[in-house]
């Protein structure tokens, strides 16, 4: 709902709490870091940012510049994404990690995140390995990665998985369908040339402002179809 707020808060009135509702929104309150105003709850927003060892570690990175500031940021970054991220682009782990809010240990199993009882508004795992992939789609959850991933879909939050691998074959197809039925948002990295992009970077920020799009985030990182044409009728 959009209520004219700052992009970091996610808001509720008074009148928006349902009946079944156990908690009221002064106990949410003290749960979250929130503002109340005019009976308005502020929440903030935070999200559980993923990284793992397939290709595209970049989308990841873009993923934490745009969000930086604005959502609260959990990372976590496979071992293998550390070896990918040495690979594919100049950057330390600590720079990429120094743009979360906080960093968890893909071994930390008693890390917040583990647990569905650490609020979020979801999870996106970009870019997404087979492997975390096959985890997140068996609740294999001995890593954290796959175990953050598991707790947001059993919570039935927005679970976003940037799937890199091509061709594929019906294994690979399965295991997304098995996490779309679970409730999981299956989003590869599959570029559109109707915004005409003119770059790497138009192309990368294309996928994540379609990560964007899921959480109800507001961004201009590409133009919409149809945006700012004439009208011609
Ligand atoms: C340079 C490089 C690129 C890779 N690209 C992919 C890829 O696009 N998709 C994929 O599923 N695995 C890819 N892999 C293999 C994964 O890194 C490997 O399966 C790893 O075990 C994944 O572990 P993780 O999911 O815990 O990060 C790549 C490996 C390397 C070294």
């Amino acid at each position: 709902m959009d209520r004219g707020l700052d992009a970091r808060y996610k808001a509720f009135c008074f009148d928006d709490v349902p009946s079944n509702c156990s908690n009221s929104l002064e106990e949410l309150g003290n749960l979250f870091e929130a503002e109340k105003t005019n009976n308005v709850l502020k929440i903030m927003k935070r999200l559980v940012v993923g990284i793992s060892g397939a290709s595209g570690v970049i989308y990841g990175i873009r993923l934490l510049e745009v969000l930086r500031g604005k959502i609260e940021t959990h990372l976590v970054i496979t071992e293998q994404a550390k070896q990918t991220l040495s690979l594919e682009t100049d950057l330390t782990v600590g720079a990429v990690e120094s743009l979360a809010s906080f960093v968890h240990s893909d071994k930390d199993l008693s890390s917040p995140l583990a647990s569905g009882s650490f609020i979020t508004q979801g999870m996106i795992i970009v870019p997404c390995s087979i492997k975390t992939l096959s985890a997140v789609a068996n609740s294999y959850g001995q890593a954290l990665i796959a175990r953050a991933a598991d707790v947001n879909l059993k919570e039935r939050r927005r679970v976003v998985l940037v799937v890199r691998e091509t061709p594929l074959h019906l294994g690979h197809i399965r295991l997304m369908a098995q996490v779309t039925e679970m409730g999981g948002v299956v989003l590869p990295p599959v570029p559109a040339f109707y915004h005409k992009p003119k770059s790497v970077t138009d192309i990368i920020d294309h996928t994540v402002g379609k990560i964007l799009d899921l959480f109800d985030i507001q961004h201009k990182l590409f133009r919409r179809w149809q945006e700012d044409e004439p009208d011609l009728s």
